[in-house]
Parts: C-alpha cells; sequence; structure tokens
C-alpha cells in the first residue's frame, strides 16, 4: 500500500517537526478495509483482531466500534485491550504461557474465553475457576503433524503452541470440572497468499479436529483457524480477495457442518495500513557494492532480520534519476541490520527519506528497540483526515539509569 498523496504534505510536515523515525499509520485506510471485511463476512464467520500484530489503542478503538473481538497474548496485551474500552467479553487470549496468576487475572477481569494450550493450564483454570465461581469457556488448542515445512508459527516443527491430539485424549476429566469446552484452536501457518493453499490447510485442520472432538465426547461448536492470511511484501505478489476467503469458510462450515469459524487475524488486518518513515544517514560504496545506512534499522523494525523478508521501500522525494541496486542498512553494530536490497534512484543521498510500506502489523512491537540507545520511533496516525502522535519520540535519557 502506497502513500496516499493526500497525505504527502502531512508525512512531510511530520518529518520536519519530529526529525527522527517514526511509523505512521492510515486509521482512514484501516477503518474502509474493516467495513469491507464486515460487509463480505459470513454471520456464522467471527474475526478477532489478533492484537499482538499492532497494540495501538487508538488502533484496537477501531476495531472494537466495528464490532471485532480482540485477541491478547499477556497481562500486558489485556491492560492495554481493557484500557482501551474493549468489553471483556469481546477478548479471547490465545499463548503458551499462561501462568495460575494470568488465568486468575483473566477471570478476575471477566474475561470468559481463553484458548487452552497445555494440560496444566486446564487444570489450572479449573480450579482457579471453582474458587471464584466461574465456568469459562474454552478452546483446545491443537498441534498436528503436517508434511515438511516451517513458517513463523512453526509450520510442522514441534512448537510450544497447544499440544498434539493424541496428547489432548490423555487431559483428566475429573480434573476440568469447571470449564466448558466448546471447541478447538489450530494454528501454523502464518503469511499465506494463496487461497487454495489456505484451503489446503483449513480442510486438513478441519477433518481432524473432528476425529478429535469424536474421540473427545465433545461437541465442535467453535472451531478457530487462527490467522495465517498473507499481505504482499514483494511487487511480484498479489493481495488476497476477501471474497473468496469468506466463501471457502462458508463451503467448509457447510461440508463439516460446523457451528461456528473463528479466526483471528493480525497481519491481514493491519498490516497494509502502517508505514515506517526513517532518515538516509550515509551513502558509501564498500568492496563494489552502494550502501545507504539508515537513522533506523531493526532497532525498529525486527522482521526483515527475523524472516529474512523485506518490506517494500520508496524514497520519499520524487526523482526521475535512473534507479540502481542499493544494500540497505540500519544503525547497529552488528551486520544482522539490513533492511533489504533495494532498487532506489541514483541520486539519493543522505538527508532524504525512506517510506517502508506493509508495516501496520509486526512493526514497533516486534523490535529490539533498546540496542545501541537510539531513539524509540514516534507513533503518528491520520484520522478523520486530521494528523495525531499518541506517542511522540523518545530518547535513551528517557530509560536509561
Ligand atoms: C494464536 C494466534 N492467532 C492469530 C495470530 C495472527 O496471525 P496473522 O498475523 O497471521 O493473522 C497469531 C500470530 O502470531 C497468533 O499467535
Amino acid at each position: 500500500m502506497k502513500i496516499k498523496t493526500a497525505h504527502r504534505p502531512l508525512i512531510e510536515k511530520t518529518i520536519k517537526r519530529l526529525d527522527s523515525s517514526f511509523f505512521y499509520y492510515d486509521l482512514d485506510g484501516l477503518k474502509e478495509h474493516l467495513e469491507k471485511l464486515s460487509s463480505i463476512m459470513d454471520s456464522d464467520l467471527k474475526l478477532w483482531y489478533a492484537c499482538k500484530a499492532n497494540p495501538l489503542s487508538a488502533i484496537l478503538k477501531i476495531f472494537r466500534n466495528l464490532g471485532f473481538g480482540v485477541d491478547v497474548a499477556s497481562q500486558g496485551e489485556l491492560d492495554q485491550a481493557l484500557s482501551s474500552g474493549i468489553n471483556p467479553g469481546e477478548i479471547l487470549t490465545t499463548g503458551p504461557s499462561k501462568s495460575r496468576k494470568y488465568l486468575r487475572s483473566l477471570l478476575e477481569n471477566e474475561v470468559d474465553v481463553i484458548v487452552l494450550e497445555s494440560h496444566n493450564q486446564a487444570y489450572w483454570l479449573s480450579e482457579i475457576a471453582g474458587e471464584l465461581g466461574r465456568r469459562p469457556k474454552v478452546l483446545l488448542r491443537v498441534q498436528l503433524d503436517w508434511e515438511d515445512g516451517v513458517s513463523v508459527l512453526g509450520g510442522n516443527s514441534i512448537t510450544p503452541f497447544g499440544t498434539d491430539a493424541e496428547n489432548w485424549l490423555k487431559l483428566d476429566q475429573q480434573k476440568i470440572e469447571n470449564i466448558e469446552i466448546m471447541g478447538l484452536h489450530v494454528f501454523q501457518w502464518g503469511n499465506i497468499l494463496e487461497v487454495s493453499e489456505l484451503k489446503r490447510i483449513w480442510w486438513k485442520i478441519t477433518e481432524e479436529c473432528q476425529i478429535l472432538a469424536k474421540k473427545l465426547a465433545i461437541e465442535l461448536k467453535i472451531l478457530d483457524l487462527g490467522g495465517g492470511l498473507g499481505i504482499p511484501y514483494s511487487s511480484d505478489q498479489k493481495e488476497i480477495d476477501f471474497n473468496e476467503i469468506n466463501s471457502n469458510l462458508k463451503e467448509l462450515k457447510k461440508e463439516f457442518k460446523l457451528e461456528k469459524i473463528w479466526m483471528e487475524l493480525g497481519r491481514y488486518a493491519v498490516g497494509p495500513f502502517g508505514h515506517y518513515m526513517t532518515q538516509v544517514i550515509d551513502r558509501k560504496t564498500v568492496r563494489g557494492k552502494e550502501l545507504l545506512i539508515l537513522d533506523g534499522g531493526i532497532n525498529h523494525l525486527a522482521r526483515p532480520a527475523l524472516t529474512g523478508q523485506a518490506f517494500p521501500c520508496q524514497m520519499l522525494r520524487q526523482s526521475d534519476s535512473e534507479l540502481r541496486p542499493f544494500t540497505v542498512s540500519g544503525p547497529l553494530c552488528t551486520a544482522l541490520d539490513v533492511l533489504g536490497e533495494f532498487e532506489l534512484p541514483s541520486d539519493i543521498n543522505e538527508g532524504d527519506w525512506l517510506c517502508f510500506h506493509q508495516c501496520g502489523a509486526y512493526g514497533f512491537t516486534e523490535a529490539m528497540p533498546f540496542f545501541l540507545c537510539h531513539n524509540l520511533p514516534a507513533e503518528v496516525i491520520i484520522y478523520n483526515g486530521d494528523l495525531m502522535t499518541p506517542r511522540t519520540i523518545k530518547a535513551s535519557s528517557d530509560w536509561l539509569v
């Protein structure tokens, strides 16, 4: 998603004012996108927002106002959702690290839907629910075997997410009398752009979950397929059409006689509406390669180092110069700090600004901001055409002691 022409003057004003790297989110674009998803969505499909993708309160409020639930995966995300005005009845919680203390906090905060990822989580929750006189609704997270393949969510690797079907069958039913199992949850494949591939994954999940539900003697009222809808990070990739997603999920529901399908989306929901802006600090040639060194790198945007995939990049200034390949590095003293190899105008130089697109998901909160004590990036939003800065630049003096 490119910067809208109408936003350019606002961005240029922000650059002058902040003079340091920042994220900017187009919340009008986000709202439009979510309204479109809601208008397409079948009534038996429930979408939650996996707020690990971007927990900014202004973003959470947009999801809330449009009737999406919010998936939290930590006490911090729970606090942020509650303090952003999300109704606890609209909060779902996933994540492999749920202590007794966190489970108690969920119930005390009136959260009622919990995805259980281990036997211990089930036993602890039932015990706490008994003490508090509650009966939470739960889904059991199942980790399936696949043909080979890796993904940020593990793919076929053994990960901490949930446990296998055989193991769920060993759950001691007498120790879970205060919880109500409403269904199953499976999510092992992320950032998929091919609808046919999603379909193959969803059908296998549903077949195996139906077998497991039968063995567990539970009704599969809800099947949660997690997230996994991809967004294009390079020009040869195409956006997913949500109409196709919806019609496949309708077909899945009908074929397997499911009551409700849930998904909690992160990347596909917010990714295209965030941009990361940073300045070129230096340009040089090293052993025959052209390099640009930026104000911000993986300290603000870790994903390229974690996945090897770059965010799409353009120079903000308009230029007619021919394009040339550059290796673009951040400011950290590690060779890992590379944001990618890009074709950029040959007249790019110190003082120019680069804009990285598709940074609305897994940007600011996924980074490693403290290493080398550079500024933390600001977060700027454009909403109803207005420019606002909910979080400004923080210098190292704001956190170092
Ligand atoms: C349990 C769970 N659901 C949903 C998501 C969101 O996934 P995506 O960004 O692929 O939509 C994640 C991301 O890690 C997750 O852990």
